[in-house]
């Protein structure tokens, strides 16, 4: 079958945004001090110049080999920077900065690769038949390598985040922290239906585990109108919080009190104080300033958890989320929160529009149906959902690890983005995921309460 012009213009639309992801990383990997490329600024991850040949191996892997047939030209780093994810449970990774070849050799490799898979794909485009890949069309595979890459680009900003301020080249940020306090208020969801998930035959691009859509009942709660701030958290933290065990375990299960036990956690990642009387700094992506209250806390899902807990609330399941931020009373779904307009700064922090985060009050344009803000931007929310396929779930035959290396048990769904989210993955069915003791996301929570006579934060 030719290819309409349709194809055509969706094939130029996506080696485009390949290009523009291309220059995301490239930016992000120009905020380190080039003589501290080979840092792991977080332990459980790889050093810095895995991911500069991490993401061109795997473009190269699976358009340049995969779908072009291309000859390899660098078959060692095509598997030494093929797979970059947390290793879950073992130990960690152990190997030293000269286990890994020269910056040269990473940098020419990284040109060769995009050239030419660049050269191949222009042929491959201009070549009217419209193919198939493992019965995928070219769009797919497309996609996929955009929002690896971009999301590559959000998990560079959290790993740069961790790294010493003296190993990073100063830039300005303009940081809104500012005194518009927010008073928490909860807000009453009604029982009621909600889709999750895509429809196939919607042929519109996602990722395997966004397949198959099905509908979900929701039982009514009710659900913070902000994510919860620094400073509601900083309350939590006064209150004995992290040293008192209630709130870290469930049932019989202590996992959550001994990892931070064990870690000796005591306060979130992005938080620091010289000592126990000092004041609580907040470390930005450039600089360490006062505790900015108003901001959304970031933590892990046990953090978030234990918070709730004391509360006297829960986080919500992915279902809850989803209906407080799509659900109309109409019948319908909106597009986004706020309705159909396209994601613009009014709407929400995301999309590398700034390096910190916003007020979780920010954006009263924002507004789901319901009433509730922010949801989409400026730090994602943990949910108690464990990540685990929906009915229907098939693994793409080109990348059969992405998700279903994960439905272990340990991994939980985060929903809405942050301020280093991609336009294109705030979808409405886009499924993020992370270890529940994960503490450098930007990732924050809300909570929810399933008896109105239990919130404490009620206006
Ligand atoms: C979807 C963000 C959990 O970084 O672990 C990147 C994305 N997968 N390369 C991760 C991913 C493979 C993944 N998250």
């Amino acid at each position: 079958m030719p290819a309409t012009s349709r194809d055509v213009v969706a094939h130029n639309d996506l080696t485009e945004q390949l290009a523009a992801a291309r220059q995301r990383t490239d930016e992000l990997f120009a905020v380190v001090t080039p003589e501290f490329l080979y840092e792991r600024p977080i332990a459980e991850r790889h050093r810095i110049v895995f991911y500069i040949g991490h993401l061109e191996a795997f473009d190269w892997n699976l358009l340049g080999t995969g779908v072009l047939k291309l000859k390899n030209f660098n078959p060692v780093f095509d598997k030494l920077f093929a797979f970059g994810i947390d290793p879950v449970g073992g130990g960690l990774p152990n190997e030293q900065p000269s286990d890994w070849p020269q910056m040269s050799a990473v940098r020419h490799y990284v040109g060769r690769a995009r050239n030419t898979l660049d050269g191949g794909l222009a042929n491959l485009l201009d070549d009217s038949a419209e193919r198939t890949f493992d019965g995928f069309p070219l769009t797919t595979l497309l996609n996929v390598a955009i929002e690896h890459r971009l999301m590559h680009a959000e998990t560079l900003a959290y790993m740069l985040h961790q790294l010493p301020l003296d190993q990073k080249i100063w830039q300005p940020e303009s940081l809104h922290s500012g005194s518009c306090s927010s008073t928490q208020r909860s807000i009453q969801i009604p029982a009621g239906e909600i889709t999750l998930g895509l429809f196939r035959s919607s042929r519109q691009f996602g990722w395997d585990n966004e397949f198959e859509a099905h509908r979900v009942d929701v039982p009514a709660f009710a659900i913070d109108q902000y994510k919860v701030s620094n400073g509601e958290y900083l309350e939590f933290i006064n209150d004995r919080g992290y040293e008192s065990r209630e709130f870290w375990v469930n049932g019989g299960d202590d996992r959550d009190w001994r990892w931070k036990w064990e870690r000796e956690i005591s306060h979130p990642a992005f938080w620091k104080r010289e000592g126990k009387d000092k004041e609580w700094l907040y470390r930005t992506m450039f600089e360490e300033i006062p505790l900015p209250l108003e901001w959304p806390v970031y933590v892990s899902q046990a953090e978030a958890q234990a918070f709730a807990k004391w509360a006297g609330k829960s986080l919500p399941t992915e279902a809850e989320w989803q209906r407080a931020a799509y659900a109309t009373l109409r019948g319908g779904q909106r597009k986004y929160p706020w309705g159909d307009d396209a994601p613009s700064a009014p709407f929400g922090n995301f999309d590398f529009a700034n390096w910190s985060p916003a007020p979780v009050n920010a954006f009263p344009q924002s507004a789901s149906f319901f009433g509730v803000e922010g949801m989409i931007g400026n730090g994602w929310e943990w949910t108690a959902t464990e990540f685990a396929p929906f009915a229907g779930f098939e693994p793409f035959p080109f990348y059969r690890g992405y998700s279903a290396d994960f439905f272990d048990g340990r991994h939980f769904v985060l929903k809405g983005g942050s301020t280093h989210t991609a336009v294109c993955m705030l979808r409405p069915t886009f499924r993020n995921w992370f270890q529940s003791h994960y503490q450098y996301a930007y990732a924050g929570f809300r909570c929810v309460s399933r008896h109105s006579s239990e919130n404490r934060f009620s206006g």
